[in-house]
């Protein structure tokens, strides 16, 4: 059977980040809350210039770049989000433009919660799986801005990010066990975020938590019955978790491994090398709901390189809501110095830090971002010089700093 798998990844961040111990400090929370009990040093705050779209075409422009891979041998792009920008056009269809896309290159944006990212990695490797040409190679993108009400408890996981995926038959870093997948749904009322809202809801934290665990037990059932269908073992070297704030993580290894039979202080002592080396990217960059996974699995490959090489990871994606899913792949061998040539963390290093004055008063012109005349988002300089921007509404339309088609008639003026 062809290997299938993850060839390549990049990262976007915004260009701001806050300090979760200055956030604490301004809401008179005891930093060690924020850094201890919930497990987050920074959030990365997205500016009225870093939505959802840009971020996304940045990161997929430098998966492109950096992998030497060229925009014309990619037959599916798609874009895993809950924070898109249109009701009807996907952020794909924003990408096919931005990046010069093949015409024959099939394009749609998945939605289900944090989940999304993964229906396109998964739909990206089973068309893979599906077709017989072995060249064929797909662009998924995960990308979200995620937003609570200030002074809310969720307000410390808040966060931005995009991360890109280039799944293809000659896999450089993660081979994925196609098919061997167990998914479990159910209508749960954990987070949503209504239309024309930008920040979500989280009615309580604590109940999204239990969604998120037992949607664990139901999915890790799942697998293990594939795996044994398929006379597969299910013993896991790694595993990455949807990361909402690194706690989750740890609360994730402890319950899977106590369906297992093994006590909370064994769990904890095989969370230091099973799955903090993931945690490094999302404790400083936030939530990032559908990418955050994926950062998450950025995290260990960069993290761990040559140490992690011919390991088999487990991948938990949970999306409010809900849909979860447990799959697995093995870290390819030289994938320790790929991702190092692939320099995934340099996006991280170029950030500035906000005072929490100025952090607030982003938040408080973006709630009105969408509908704001071209012209009166001014990115400064040095934002168009690290890649696309989003620069307000003309015409019914969003307009961006890379267009190739120039602005035409729309029937609102
Ligand atoms: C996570 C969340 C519920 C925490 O909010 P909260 O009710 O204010 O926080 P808690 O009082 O439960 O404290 C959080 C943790 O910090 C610990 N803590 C509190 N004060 C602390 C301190 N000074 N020092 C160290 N730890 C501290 C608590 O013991 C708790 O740890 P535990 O979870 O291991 O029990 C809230 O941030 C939230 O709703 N986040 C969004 C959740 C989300 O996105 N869920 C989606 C699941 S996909």
């Amino acid at each position: 059977m062809r290997t299938i798998g993850i060839d390549a990844v990049a990262l976007a961040v915004p260009e701001h980040y806050l300090e979760l111990a200055d956030l604490a400090a301004a809401r008179g929370v005891p930093a060690s809350k924020y850094v201890d009990g919930i497990g987050c040093l920074r959030m990365a705050i997205a500016a009225p210039h870093e939505d959802a779209v840009a971020l996304a075409a940045n990161a997929a422009a430098r998966v492109l770049a950096r992998s030497g891979r060229s925009p014309s041998e990619i037959g599916l792009c798609v874009v895993g989000t809950e924070t898109g920008v249109d009701h009807s056009k996907s952020i794909a269809a924003f990408l096919h433009g931005m990046l010069g896309l093949s015409p024959r290159c099939r394009i749609f944006e998945t939605k289900q919660a944090c989940f999304g990212g993964t229906a396109g990695l998964l739909a990206a490797a089973e068309w893979l799986r599906a077709g017989d040409d072995p060249d064929r190679v797909a662009l998924v993108v995960a990308s979200d801005t995620a937003r609570y009400e200030l002074g809310s408890p969720a307000e410390p996981t808040q966060g931005a990010g995009a991360v890109a995926l280039l799944v293809s038959s000659a896999p450089r870093l993660v081979e994925l066990e196609v098919g061997v997948s167990g998914a479990f749904a159910a209508d749960v009322d954990d987070f949503w975020r209504p239309i024309h809202d930008k920040e979500g809801i989280v009615p309580d934290g604590h109940y999204a938590n239990d969604c998120y665990l037992a949607a664990l037990t139901g999915a890790t059932r799942a697998w293990q019955d594939a795996c044994r269908a398929r006379g597969l073992g299910t013993r896991l070297d790694r595993t990455c978790y949807h990361v909402p704030y690194g706690k989750m993580a740890r609360k994730a290894h402890r319950h899977r491994l106590a369906a297992e039979g093994i006590d909370a202080a064994a769990a904890d002592a095989a969370f230091a090398r099973e799955v903090a080396p993931s945690l490094w990217l999302p404790s400083l960059v936030g939530n990032t709901y559908a990418a955050s996974l994926y950062f998450a699995l950025a995290s260990l490959l960069d993290r761990e390189r040559a140490a992690v090489e011919g390991e088999r990871v487990g991948l938990y994606s949970y999306g409010s809501g809900s849909a979860a899913e447990l799959f697995a792949g093995r870290v390819v061998v030289g994938a320790g110095a790929f991702i190092a040539a692939l320099e995934i963390a340099t996006p991280l290093e170029e950030r500035r830090r906000l005072t929490v004055a100025d952090y607030e008063a982003i938040r408080r012109v973006d709630l009105e971002v969408d509908r704001a005349p071209y012209g009166s988002i001014q990115p400064p300089a040095r934002a168009a010089a690290r890649g696309v921007t989003y620069l307000g509404v003309q015409a019914g339309r969003r307009v961006y700093s890379n267009e190739r088609a120039p602005v035409r008639a729309q029937r609102r003026a």
